[in-house]
């Protein structure tokens, strides 16, 4: 009998944002063993128990409540553990609270000998994707952050319920901080193959009003979300499972991540989001938009935001 290739995911941290990546894992059918790891190992262990009662009706697959041992032959190790934002919190402002926690999760996981891909997704993302980069020593093309993924999604489902265009035929980028400091790459924004301004029939498409409460909505979706309902975690796990799937299945898609930057963007030795083309080496090249001069000097401004949180970060 042909052996099945073992696809192997842990996931550390099961509050909303794990446990709805998990679902949405069970659903989608891609992976055969996944491990839930949490401080509070009965919160892990329901959260299995309820999957597992789940598989009738899903794809096949072994899940269970594990611990760190566990990562020594996993294909990707996915971290969502860590304090989430308040309301009226910035994700900035968990910076402090979410490295300490951090160094320890990424030492206990690379004491398993751990030799895959990590996928961070706990905030603020940019600079935990840094910290679990340099404390596990891995390759950095090897340690993704979700990075913009998510305001990419949400600015392009916004453009195509304005345009009244299916989400999949707009195209466009978010980049920068997942945060505040984030920006709209309006000049390689399009429909189908045609650039947003001339489809839309706006010379100066940036400082439209309609445009420019589109890019507000992105910035500020985390915001309304927690005001309105605690946390945000169907979004992000969906766009989780996305990368999951570009990884194990070897697809070289473009999406929206933290990457780390070695010249490129003008920038180096920080995580940021940027488009990258994703396989099963994890990220295989980093997508350079050429950004115009307004474009670049907000890049540089968001990417000194992040260079400046993740030195707190590393004091
Ligand atoms: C989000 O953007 C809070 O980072 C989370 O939904």
């Amino acid at each position: 009998m042909k052996e099945t290739k073992l696809r192997k995911v842990v996931i550390i941290g099961t509050g909303f944002v794990g446990t709805s990546y998990a679902y949405a894992l069970l659903n989608q059918g891609l992976v055969n063993e996944l491990v839930l790891i949490d401080v509070n190992k009965d919160k892990a262990e329901g959260e299995a128990f309820d999957l597992n009662h789940g598989m009738a009706f899903g794809a096949p697959m072994k899940i269970k409540a594990g611990d760190y041992y566990d990562c020594h032959n996993a294909d990707l190790v996915v971290i969502t553990a860590g304090a989430n934002q308040k309301p009226g919190e910035t994700r900035l402002d968990l910076v402090t609270k979410n490295a300490k926690i951090f160094k320890e999760i990424v030492t206990q996981v690379m004491a398993s000998k751990f030799n895959g891909i990590f996928l961070v997704a706990t905030n603020p993302v940019d600079i935990m994707t840094y910290i679990t980069q340099k404390v596990s020593g891995l390759p950095k093309e090897r340690v993704i952050g979700t990075g913009t993924i998510l305001d990419t999604a949400r600015f392009r489902y916004l453009l195509g319920e304005y345009f009244h265009i299916d989400i999949r035929n707009v195209h466009g980028y978010i980049i920068g901080e997942h945060g505040d400091s984030e920006l709209p790459v309006w000049s390689h924004t399009q429909v189908g193959a045609i650039p947003m301004d001339r489809y839309a029939g706006m010379k100066d498409i940036a400082n439209h009003p309609d445009m420019k409460h589109i890019v507000e909505r992105v910035k500020n979706a985390a915001y309304e979300i927690i005001d309105r309902k605690g946390a945000t975690y169907y979004g992000i796990g969906l766009g989780m499972v996305r990368l999951t799937r570009a990884i194990l299945n070897n697809e070289n898609s473009i999406l929206t991540v933290s990457a780390s930057l070695e010249g490129q963007y003008a920038t180096d030795d920080i995580y940021i989001g940027v488009p990258a083309i994703i396989n099963e080496e994890g990220i295989r090249e980093i997508i350079e938009l050429p950004l115009n001069k307004l474009e670049q000097e907000k890049f540089n401004e968001s990417a000194a935001i992040i260079k400046e949180m993740t030195n707190t970060a590393l004091e």
